[in-house]
């Protein structure tokens, strides 16, 4: 026959069961159960065990004056696993005289143990949930005491399930809008190392891991490599691609969950012996690319009280396929970065090699041309007819040879960057004019028309005289040089509105010349580019008046434009502002 329960109990039972039923926080809720069965029962201690689905185990989640250590037992492990596994409470006098009690959490937890009541506690549909333990009451747990906790523990298993299933709702909810952070944190970033720790960082946290680290695929090599291992600091490990958990991984493509690395043999133990870590388990998963390609793997140690389950494996591959996309654009920035940082220095290795051969073909320059003025003027005596016209060859072509240098020299010092501009106010009749002038006998000797047309009330402009004079030589210079014997050469200038309403000068070089196709007008501003490239081509030149042009007339503030049309001419324009 059961025992009556006293009506002082029974209300201490309900008023347990009313506390229960509001509380939705799984281990407040345990605590409270277990205080207040302690407390009704005269009990010195307790343990709730719930029974883990994955792992078909008991696990204590609260064991009062047991902060922070996690009992494990099996079913029919000792007195609590008997409990779970039959579903019928158990209550004992002697714990050490018993045989079904397990000593060994005694031992780890140097609690002596005397007497126990264990009943099961069990859902809507009679499932176990787990067990509530009591110990140690020294007067010994009465067949009333089984039959109060009973009813505490079966009107209480309702609202553990409830919480439980509040409890998952919330890890899931805080976990997926974690991941959700870690997506945006890590798709902004293009610098590797940054990304490989935040990762690394962001796993760890997530899935309650002491060690994450990300292994790149290096084909060339055929090995898996990481930079940044959380707790080592920029440490590099390289292993070959076969070896290890994270080889066979990367090799068959396939995720790893392991509960003792040390018993599977695909462990290897020499990166714990280096680095002074020991692993116990291990999460490991591919990270793919779009393309499906393995580029990485994600190994994850040590889950913080416990084992990796389904769902971090199914966090972890959701992970991973967004860190693929972030680390593969992370390379490619790299690989761009790094090329552009090559094409950089070989740039100023040709900017300092042009600088070396311009100064070196200059000095001996001098002394030629100056011994050709010499010999034509008669410093030397007067030159036997035959000889004068040789002489005069040597002068011609050492002043062409001096131009290219000059305009080389030039080059090299706006391409580094050195456009210091001293400006003042510029008069531009007289400047036109002047450069004009200078083209004079090549003009005739060409059969050109050359003029200047100026507007008669020209403002003068804010330029470097200098500088201005060497851009519209060579803007003349071409125009004179592409166009045909008749043909025409006209430099204009005329007051203009810019359009935030200053008073600026528009400068135009027309000719009607050979002209350039539509789609070279943005390349022949580039170093080096003519549209008639082939060695046996009739124009002299190197390619660099264009560039030199735009250079000078962008350190203006200006820009350069081009209309232009093959076999209707050319004209280049640009605006200075008016010196007021
Ligand atoms: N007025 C023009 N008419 C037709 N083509 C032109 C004209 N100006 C430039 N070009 C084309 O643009 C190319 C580049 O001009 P750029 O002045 O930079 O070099 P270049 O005149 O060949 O040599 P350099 O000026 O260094 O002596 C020329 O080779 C030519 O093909
Ligand atoms: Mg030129």
């Amino acid at each position: 026959m059961r025992p009556e329960i006293p009506a002082a109990k029974l209300r201490g039972v309900l008023e347990v069961v009313r506390l229960a039923n509001a509380e939705t926080d799984l281990g407040s809720l345990i605590a409270l159960v277990i205080q207040q069965a302690c407390a009704l029962l005269g009990a010195d201690r307790g343990t709730l065990y719930l029974l883990e689905k994955e792992t078909g185990e008991l696990r204590s989640s609260a064991a009062l004056g047991l902060a922070g250590k996690t009992i494990r037992l099996k079913l029919h492990q000792g007195v609590a696993g008997l409990v779970a596994a039959t579903g019928q409470s158990i209550v004992v006098d002697d714990a050490h005289a018993d045989a079904r009690f397990y000593g060994a959490v005694d031992e780890a937890t140097g609690y002596r143990t005397e007497q126990i009541l264990c009943v099961p506690i069990k859902g809507r549909r009679g499932e176990i949930l787990g067990v509530l333990e009591l110990l140690n009451k020294p007067s010994g747990f009465t067949p009333e005491d089984e039959e109060v906790l009973g009813l505490l523990a079966s009107q209480t298993g309702v609202a553990l399930a409830n919480a439980q299933i509040y409890d998952g709702l919330r890890t899931n909810l805080d976990r997926l809008s974690r991941l959700m952070k870690v997506g945006t944190a890590i798709s902004s970033e293009l610098d590797l190392d940054a990304l490989l720790r935040t990762i690394s960082q962001t796993t760890s946290h997530l899935l309650q891991a002491e060690r994450s680290t990300v292994f790149l695929v290096d084909r060339a090599r055929g090995e898996l490599w990481s930079r940044v291992a959380e707790g080592l600091d920029q440490q590099e490990i390289r292993i070959p691609m076969h070896a290890g958990i994270a080889g066979s991984v990367a090799t068959t493509g396939t995720p790893v969950r392991i509960s003792d690395a040390y018993t599977d043999p695909r462990f290897n133990p020499e990166v714990d012996k280096r680095t002074g870590f020991r692993t116990h388990n291990i999460l490991c998963a591919p990270m793919r690319n779009a393309r499906g390609q393995v580029i990485g793997v994600f190994q994850v140690l040590n889950k913080r009280g416990g084992d990796f389950t389904a769902l971090d494996e199914q966090l972890l591959a959701s992970l991973s396929s967004q860190a693929a996309v972030a680390i593969e654009n992370a390379q490619l920035y790299d690989e761009v970065q790094r090329a552009y940082t090559q094409l950089q220095v070989l740039d100023k290795m040709k900017s300092d090699f042009l600088n070396t051969v311009s100064h070196e073909l200059r000095t001996p320059l001098a002394p030629v041309l100056g011994y050709a003025e010499i010999l034509l003027s008669g410093g030397m005596g007067q030159l036997p007819a035959g000889c004068r016209r040789g002489v005069e060859a040597i002068a011609e072509s050492g002043k062409r040879l001096h131009a290219i240098v000059e305009s080389l020299l030039i080059f090299v010092r706006l391409d580094q960057g050195e456009v210091a501009l001293s400006r003042e106010a510029v008069d531009l009749t007289l400047l036109l004019h002047k450069v004009v002038e200078s083209f004079h006998a090549k003009a005739h000797e060409r059969k050109l028309r050359l003029s200047v047309e100026t507007a008669e009330a020209l403002p003068k402009v804010l330029a470097d005289p200098q500088e201005l004079q060497t851009a519209l030589t060579h803007l003349v210079d071409n125009a004179a040089k592409f166009t045909l014997a008749g043909g025409q050469v006209t430099v204009m200038a005329r007051p203009t509105m810019k359009p935030d309403g200053r008073l600026a000068v528009e400068i135009a070089v027309r000719d009607t010349g050979i002209g350039i196709p539509r789609e070279l007008h943005d390349k022949v501003f580039e170093r080096f580019y003519q549209v008639d490239g082939s060695l046996t081509r009739k124009y002299g030149g190197v390619g660099i008046g264009l560039a030199v042009i735009k250079q000078i007339i962008e350190a203006h503030g200006s820009h350069i434009s081009l209309e232009s049309e093959p076999g209707k001419g050319s004209t280049f324009r640009f605006a200075l502002p008016a010196a007021d």
